[in-house]
């Protein structure tokens, strides 16, 4: 029997090294996109699929996160002193998500061992697994849903997937699909292989952050060897798992950002801001006008010249 997906775990227990010093007292999933974290974007993404339980894999430094999306009581109450009602809408929204678990993933022993930290919570339900640097755009249905919208009509496991350029193909884990290298858009997956040079990738198709598994992952992700290292790698579990039962990769329509990536994270950022209906017009202006020459002046910023 097909159930629906309410479960979704989002692995954060990551340090953060690429942004430091930025992520040095702060969890790098705290950082920003406009004036939003980035972590709240995926939890959002979740929901708006139908998620209605999210487990968080902390670990040390990450309190800001339960932080984030928990009452605020001190605050809430100085807003409504204020009449800041828009506000305090806000923060009261973020709290009413939906139900959040925390546990720690203690040593970076990767994202297999990650996921497996959720097992007691997930019991023998179907999951979602959603990545913390990867931030989606659709302007149709969300991409987790797209994605579950697949498991639903094939109770099988299922990987997001995009084609990505070959100097990009060894930053990601990378499937193998049943029909070569023109798929259709849900395909069959053979194999898998994390990170593989580009003469090893067997296609161009790379894992892009969002996955629904089966309740059986857990019992591969037991079996999979630590890599060079130290991590048990969830494509390994999955690369394992698709030799027993169907593993479907689905291309789902949207765009993502690697928000874990400094350039990722400013067009992340760019376009964000440009789809805002508050700031997009003045800041397309505003971009517009960087194309040279520059007048600095109209819009306050000083100048360097003498
Ligand atoms: C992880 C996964 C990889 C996947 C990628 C997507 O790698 O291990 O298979 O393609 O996320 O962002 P990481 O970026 O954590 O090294």
């Amino acid at each position: 029997m097909v159930h629906k997906v309410k479960k979704a775990i989002l692995p954060v227990a990551g340090m953060g090294t690429r942004f430091l010093p930025a992520s040095k007292a702060m969890p790098k999933e705290m950082l920003t996109l406009v004036d939003k974290p980035v972590i709240q974007y995926i939890v959002e993404e979740a929901i708006a699929s139908g998620i209605e339980e999210i487990i968080m894999v902390t670990g040390r430094g990450k309190n800001a996160i339960e932080d984030h999306f928990d009452r605020s009581l001190e605050l809430e109450h100085h807003l409504e002193k204020r009449g800041q009602k828009i506000e305090l809408e806000k923060v009261r929204k973020i709290s009413d998500l939906c139900d959040f678990w925390y546990v720690r993933q203690k040593e970076p022993l990767g994202l297999g061992h990650a996921i497996l930290r959720g097992r007691d919570i997930i019991g023998d339900d179907s999951f979602a697994v959603l990545l913390g640097d990867d931030v989606m755009y659709s302007d149709r249905e969300p991409v987790l849903m797209q994605l579950i919208e697949t498991h639903l009509q094939t109770n099988a496991s299922v990987v997001g997937v995009q084609q990505v350029a070959d100097s990009e193909i060894s930053k990601y884990g990378v499937i193998d699909p049943q029909n070569g290298d023109h798929p259709p858009k849900t395909v069959l997956v053979k194999g898998l292989v994390e990170k593989p040079p580009l003469e090893k990738a067997p296609s161009k198709l790379a894992v892009l952050g969002r996955y629904i598994l089966t309740p059986e992952i857990f019992y591969w992700l037991e079996k999979v060897e630590r890599d060079q290292k130290g991590e048990i790698q969830l494509t390994e579990g999955l690369n394992m798992l698709c030799k027993e039962s169907p593993v479907y990769a689905h291309d789902f329509y949207g765009i993502r950002y690697d928000t874990g990536d400094k350039l990722g994270f400013l067009k992340a950022t760019v376009e964000h801001a440009l789809r805002r209906s508050d700031l997009g017009n003045e800041f397309r202006e505003y971009l517009s006008s960087l194309r040279p020459p520059v007048d600095r002046r109209k819009h306050g910023l000083g100048s360097l010249e003498h």
